[in-house]
C-alpha cells in the first residue's frame, strides 16, 4: 500500500483539492488497491471545516467526485504513517517539519517538484483563483503518478 498525504496551510482548498485529483488519476488508472491517499492542515485556522466553495466548484465543473470532507490538522505520528507527505508551498514544508520534526526517511515533497517546472501552488484562499491552482495541481500529480511508475513503485 503506497500511502499519500496531501498538505496544505488550512486543510480546505489546495491539499483536498489534490487529494480528490490523485485519488480521480489513480481509480481511473484501475489502482486504488494499491493506495492510500488523504489530505491535512499544517494550521488549526479550518479544523472541522469542509473544503472551500471555490475548490468544490471546480471539482465539479471538471467532473472530480469528493466525499464529505473535515479539515484535520498533521500529526507528529503522520510521518511513520505516510510514504509520501506532499505540501503545496516551502512554506508548508517548513510548517511540517515544526510538527513532526526531521525527515529522517525523505519522504517530504512539495508536489511540483514531480512538475518540468518546480515552483508553489499559489494559495486560492488569497488569489481567488481556483483554476490555476487546479491546473497546477494536475501539473504536480500527474508528474507525482509519473514518477512512481518511472520508479517501479506502482505494481
Ligand atoms: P489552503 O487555503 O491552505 O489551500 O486550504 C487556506 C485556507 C484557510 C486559510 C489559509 C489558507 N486560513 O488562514 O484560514
Amino acid at each position: 500500500m503506497i500511502k499519500v498525504l496531501f498538505v496544505c496551510l488550512g486543510n480546505i482548498c489546495r491539499s483536498p483539492m489534490a487529494e480528490y485529483v490523485f485519488k480521480d488519476m489513480i481509480k481511473k488508472k484501475g489502482l486504488e488497491k494499491q493506495f492510500y491517499i488523504a489530505s491535512a492542515a499544517t494550521s488549526y485556522e479550518e479544523i472541522g471545516n469542509d473544503m472551500h466553495y471555490g475548490t468544490k466548484d471546480k471539482l465539479d465543473e471538471v467532473g472530480i467526485p469528493y466525499t464529505d470532507h473535515k479539515a484535520r490538522r498533521i500529526e507528529k505520528q503522520d510521518y511513520e504513517k505516510y510514504d509520501y507527505i506532499i505540501g503545496m508551498e516551502e512554506s508548508n514544508l517548513r510548517n511540517i517539519l515544526r510538527i513532526v520534526g526531521k525527515d529522517k526517511d525523505k519522504k517530504l515533497y512539495k508536489l511540483l517538484d514531480f512538475s518540468k517546472n518546480p515552483r508553489d501552488i499559489a494559495d486560492p484562499w488569497y488569489t481567488g483563483n481556483f483554476t490555476v491552482t487546479y491546473q497546477d495541481i494536475v501539473e504536480g500529480c500527474t508528474g507525482f503518478l509519473d514518477y512512481l511508475e518511472k520508479e517501479n513503485i506502482i505494481k
